[in-house]
């Protein structure tokens, strides 16, 4: 049997029902936010994430999905996609529109991970970027942002963390302290560590040995070393916060895996997660622009992982909404090839018209005896079955039989639609879940 490869899933409904609604309540959010879609494509040149992500990060050195194309460039499947947005800033000269420029995107990303709870090897991320403007107001909004699409697809008890890992004014002398500390208290910590003091100092904060945590503890803080352009910016974003009443946590340990960032970078954590708690992670990258080749372009962006999300959907109780046939078509064999047979034929127009009127109608593509019919129809929990036979036919009259109240009316076709339109309860309850 050929399975899904490793690391990589297949989402199946109901499942994908809870996909959807999380992916409509972003699109509304980001609408009422300004945010148009970009979509960029799924692979890129190599170089781009070398240069946007950088190659010490582990994403770039161990995990991208990397190949020759036939014309022997080097192409890879994009790990995360703030470098493919930035890119197509600069290739299609967005700054010269008018405004901030704001954008969204979902879809998939590919890291070469150790697959385990939380993490595949494709996964799905719905992200935004605001490019074009340092102040921290545009931070504060997108945090806003945030909490509106998470709140707005029902997860509740998440924590916001934030921190600030300065600019290239303050971070060359932090990281010179950094690994002057690192220089005397290396050897007591792990293998890793030890690498990375001498490679990628920030990664030693986010090393999860727990003997190495004492040391990490006590080694200076990002924070503590601002210079005073980014401690303003700093405090102008949690004093915007504050005034919001939006609870954060500063965190000046957190560094992120990808070295574009500069000043805010944050996390929103939800703690049901398990060890891959990180429901979506963000952050500011002034220089990203310059280091691709463009102009000035200070930014600011995010990327939920959606599966994550997802996840945490579920522990925290949301389920995905139920959908299931409104309608159950019978149509009763009356021996005929399928073309001919009046039954089908009817049942054809009654489901187009049915669906026409926004229901769910399951038509199976075969005649079946009543009971059989209505057997099927309970398996598929459908709320009614309408069914049509000879009598029907003749009378010009339908048997709509509603399956949870057990009861059954005559109905012709305009009191059916009618009837309908009178009792839109399992279809306007989809709709106000956001369903589309
Ligand atoms: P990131 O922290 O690498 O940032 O990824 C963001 C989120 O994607 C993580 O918090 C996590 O929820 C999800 N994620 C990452 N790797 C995996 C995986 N292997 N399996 C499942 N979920 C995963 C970025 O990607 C940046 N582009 C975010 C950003 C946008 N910064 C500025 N703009």
């Amino acid at each position: 049997m050929i399975r899904a490869i490793k690391g990589t899933r297949d989402l199946l409904p109901p499942d994908t029902e809870l996909w959807n609604r999380v992916e409509a309540v972003a699109r509304a959010v980001f609408r009422t936010y300004n945010y148009g879609e970009i979509r960029t494509p799924v692979f890129e040149e190599t170089q781009l994430f070398a240069r946007g992500v950088g190659e010490e990060t582990d994403i770039v050195s161990k995990e991208m999905y990397t190949f020759e194309d036939r014309d022997g460039g080097s192409l890879t499947l994009r790990p995360e996609a703030t470098a493919s947005v930035v890119r197509a800033y600069i290739q299609h000269r967005l700054w010269e529109r008018p405004g901030l420029t704001r954008l969204y995107y979902m879809g998939p990303m590919f890291r070469r991970e150790r697959p385990q709870k939380g993490r595949y090897r494709q996964f799905y991320q719905i992200g935004a970027e605001a490019i074009g403007s340092e102040s921290p107001l545009v931070d504060a909004e997108m945090l806003q942002m945030l909490a509106d699409i998470l709140e707005g697809a029902g997860l509740k008890q998440y924590e916001l963390r934030l921190n600030s890992i300065g600019d290239p004014a303050c971070r060359p002398a932090y990281l010179e302290r950094l690994r002057a500390e690192l220089g005397k208290v290396g050897e007591q910590l792990c293998g890793d560590c030890r690498r990375r003091a001498a490679t990628n100092p920030l990664r030693v904060l986010d090393c999860k040995i727990p003997a190495d945590q004492p040391i990490i503890e006590r080694l200076p803080r990002v924070t503590d070393c601002l210079c005073a352009a980014c401690r303003e910016h700093f405090e102008t974003l949690q004093a915007v916060l504050r005034q919001r009443g939006m609870a954060y946590t500063v965190v000046p340990r957190m560094v992120r895996g990808l070295d574009y960032y500069t000043r805010t970078t944050f996390e929103f954590v939800h703690h049901g997660l398990g060890a891959q708690n990180a429901v979506l992670g963000g952050g500011r990258y002034d220089g990203l622009s310059e280091a691709l080749g463009g102009p000035k372009a200070p930014g600011i962006g995010f990327s939920i992982g959606a599966d994550r999300f997802v996840l945490s959907l579920e522990e925290s109780g949301v389920t995905p909404p139920a959908v299931r046939p409104d309608v159950y078509m019978v149509w009763l064999p009356a021996g005929e090839a399928p073309a001919a047979d009046p039954a089908f034929r009817q049942a054809d127009e009654m489901a187009r018209l049915l669906r026409a009127a926004g229901l769910v109608v399951e038509l199976p593509p075969e005649a079946r005896k009543i009971g059989r019919a209505l057997e099927q129809a309970g398996k598929l929990n459908a709320r009614y079955a309408l069914i049509i036979g000879e009598n029907e036919l003749r009378e010009g009259r339908y048997q709509l039989k509603d399956l949870e109240q057990r009861e059954a009316r005559q109905l012709s076709r305009q009191e059916l639609l009618e009837f309908f339109e009178n009792h839109k309860d399992t279809k306007a309850q989809r709709h106000e879940e956001g369903i589309p």
